[in-house]
């Protein structure tokens, strides 16, 4: 009978201490200790989500653990949050594996003076080699023509799974960018650095992550998964540790090669201030944030946009039309072309609208009480953003769940943007590379749209299901790429 009282009590407690707050917005029922986590589904995440909207409404509650989350769903609840009441949820929450691996250090989850710093300078580092002399634009057309000639290599007759290739393409505009080289695809350290992060992103997108989060002091204790990811990002670390001491050993400071060069520059300008935070620490942290925030994202669109084209043949020819006539076969694309490119611009923006890549964009954070749609929300409070809810939402498209390029098209034809495209989220923690993505997506999709056509094997369907991971991905398929 002690037992019975010692689980009575426990219950009781947990019950009387998690209480929804007062205002607070409502939600499913919640269970004693474990909270909502049986309500998430890992497999579909914001198709949960946005079912449970329409019982609850467009803000509504969910307890994961001891920790209160507030869902935000639908364009308009979205834009009030993120823009008019951005700077009361500009943070991001502080959860146990993240900060475990990170410090708190870097860009993606940090907050106050390291995240305001580290994201100003990595913007303005982006801006200065996007444009002028030291364009990116150069070495993305570069990269593509390595990559083109790896797909050139199956002739189109032999099926192949793009994802490999394209994912060495994409880390290598990082690499350039950060390093100042790119790798030969071959290349055995390139090789253990892409299997490093495949095995550290995939823990982190699963179960056993969220389950740490939740109950960290138990999951500490308990073996998993998630007990080696620290031991694999230290190995990232030491890996990006070496290419900072190269750069130390032979640096000019009167050179700017590269994002290392810019950020030992940064480091001695700014030693001795006060409020100072770039350091070594710092610098690994944000090169490996530009490496997990900008490596996958890319590489994914890129998968769905081979698979748009094989599934939608006659959409590829109209691309293929348009960029013959504008650019021609000879001609590399530069991004001066996009302007007269306007229905393969707004079949780039379709694919990002359905690809759904981030369909949750990052957690954010209050950092003081809010108001949003009529509910008072405490600081400290997780804040989930439905992105998918905007990007399908039924009162912002013609054709919400449809491949439809028609979407970013007026009736002249002419390339109309759209208030409710937000994949790269809004207001102040907006994707950091939104820029940098845009043109690569631009450059790599029309130089393959110029040089080959994407078909499935005979007999096999275009299967447009996602896995859900750190992205949502397209599940591993085969295609054809044929030379045109
Ligand atoms: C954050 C989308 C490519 C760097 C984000 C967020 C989204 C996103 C939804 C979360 C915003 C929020 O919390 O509200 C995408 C998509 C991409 C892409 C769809 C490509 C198709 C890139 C690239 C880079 C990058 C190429 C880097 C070079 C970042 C960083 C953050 C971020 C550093 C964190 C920003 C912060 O916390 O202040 N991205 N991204 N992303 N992205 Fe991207």
């Amino acid at each position: 009978s002690l037992l019975l009282f010692v689980v009575v009590f426990i219950i009781t407690a947990d019950l009387v201490k998690n209480r929804r707050p007062v205002g607070f917005p409502p939600g499913p029922r919640a269970l004693p200790i474990v909270g909502n986590i049986f309500t998430w589904d890992q497999s579909r995440p914001h198709e949960k989500l946005m079912e449970l909207a329409r019982t609850y409404g467009d803000v509504f509650s969910l307890r994961f653990g001891q920790k209160w989350s507030v869902v935000l769903n639908g364009f308009d609840t979205i834009k009030e949050a993120l823009l008019t009441k951005g700077d009361s949820m500009v943070d991001r929450p502080k959860l146990a594996l993240q900060e475990e691996v990170t410090g708190g250090l870097g860009i993606i989850i940090s907050n106050g003076d390291i995240w305001k710093q580290q994201r100003r300078f990595a913007l303005s580092t982006l801006k200065y080699f996007g444009f002028g002399k030291t364009s990116l634009e150069h070495v993305i057309l570069d990269e593509f023509r390595h990559c083109a000639e790896e797909f050139r290599g199956y002739k189109g007759k032999k099926p192949v799974n793009p994802h490999l290739i394209i994912n060495n393409a994409v880390s290598n505009i990082i690499c350039h960018l950060v390093f100042g080289h790119r790798f030969e695809y071959g290349d055995e350290k390139f090789r253990k650095l892409m299997l490093l992060f495949d095995k550290a992103l995939q823990i982190e997108a699963s179960i056993w992550a969220q389950l740490y989060n939740s109950f960290p002091l138990l999951m500490r204790l308990l073996p998993g998964p998630h007990q080696t990811l620290k031991q694999i990002w230290g190995d990232v670390k030491s890996f990006i540790r070496e290419e900072l001491n190269q750069h130390k050993e032979n640096w000019d400071s009167t050179e700017r090669r590269d994002y290392i060069d810019c950020y030992l520059q940064e480091i001695q300008t700014n030693k001795g201030q006060e409020g100072n935070t770039f350091d070594e620490e710092n610098l690994i942290m944000c090169v490996l944030d530009l490496f997990v925030a900008g490596s996958e994202t890319t590489s994914t669109t890129l998968r769905w946009s081979f698979l748009y084209m094989a599934k939608y043949p006659e959409i590829q020819e109209n691309v293929q039309a348009e960029i013959d006539r504008v650019i021609g076969q000879s001609k590399q694309p530069s991004m001066e072309d996009r302007a007269n490119l306007p229905y393969t611009d707004a079949v780039i923006h379709e694919i990002l609208r359905m690809g759904n890549i981030a369909p949750l964009a990052l957690p954010h954070s209050t950092n003081k009480e809010v108001q949003l749609g009529g509910y008072t929300i405490p600081k400290g409070i997780l804040i989930v953003p439905n992105l998918a809810s905007v990007l399908f939402d039924k009162k912002e498209w013609e054709t919400p769940l449809e491949f439809n390029p028609g979407h970013f098209l007026n009736e002249e034809g002419k390339f109309e943007k759209r208030a409710a495209f937000i994949p790269f989220s809004a207001g102040k923690r907006l994707c950091l590379g939104e820029n940098l993505a845009r043109v690569e997506l631009f450059l790599f999709f029309t130089s393959f749209m110029q040089h080959f056509t994407f078909s499935m094997p005979a007999g096999v369907e275009a299967v447009m299901d996602y896995r859900a991971g750190i992205t949502l991905a397209p599940k591993p398929y085969e295609i054809c790429v044929k030379p045109r």
